[in-house]
């Protein structure tokens, strides 16, 4: 019997990650962060002296990456040479060069196996930008969750991040491949004037119904 796949997607701060948390702690399903491979993938690139811009270069690094991805309790991890990754991924740094990496075809066909071998194992809660577009497109549960862009500014802001959201979401909607979209399918979760228990009690829900 197949797993359930649970798609969360929408944009940067969006508050997609805590929501997606939350919902996989209450079903009991593994949280998938997908973010976070793009980001390692980033970082590593940057490590090794290379321009995230030149493509030529990151393939050639590609089959020889030392990362992994694991999973610790509930959560996925990212493991370079065996030791997970935290701080590392959310560096300025990386928040500037993520979305010329998470532009590259070949990057992406390798996470989306990546994360597809997730699901072959257990049901999981999985957030990122394509989940419901490419990697499970025929998955009946896909979630698009927004906010305005003041709300997500001030979120981030308040968590003391400065990284320059809209100029990232414009990247990541405007790519060739796999662009940041709303699938035809998913449900809109407008979170500007939710809180976040509201969020999750409407999607786990939906959930719950269509399971049943
Ligand atoms: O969710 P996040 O901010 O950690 O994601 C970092 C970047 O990775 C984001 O700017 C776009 C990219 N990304 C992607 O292209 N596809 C995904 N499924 C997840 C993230």
């Amino acid at each position: 019997m197949s797993h359930p796949a649970i798609a969360i997607d929408g944009p940067a701060a969006s508050g997609k990650s805590t929501v997606a948390k939350l919902i996989a702690e209450r079903l009991g399903y593994t949280f998938i962060n997908t973010g976070a491979m793009y980001r390692a993938i980033t970082w590593y690139v940057l490590t090794q002296g290379i321009d995230p811009a030149d493509t030529a270069s990151v393939n050639q690094l590609l089959p020889s990456i030392p990362l992994s991805f694991g999973k610790d309790g509930s959560r996925s991890t990212v493991l370079y040479n065996g030791q997970v990754l935290n701080t590392e991924l959310t560096t300025q740094e990386v928040n500037d060069h993520v979305s010329t990496i998470a532009a590259i075809p070949e990057v992406r066909s390798l996470l989306v196996e990546r994360q597809r071998e997730y699901n072959t194992r257990e049901a999981v809660v999985m957030e990122g930008r394509d989940i419901g577009t490419v990697v499970f497109p025929d998955t009946p549960f896909k979630y698009f969750v927004t906010a305005s862009e003041e709300v997500r500014a001030a979120r981030r802001a308040a968590e003391g991040l400065t990284d320059s959201i809209a100029e990232r979401d414009k990247k990541d909607s405007s790519r060739a491949t796999a662009p940041l979209t709303q699938a035809a399918d998913a449900k809109l979760v407008d979170t500007s004037d939710m809180t976040i228990e509201e969020v999750v009690d409407t999607i786990v829900a939906d959930i719950t119904q269509k399971l049943a």
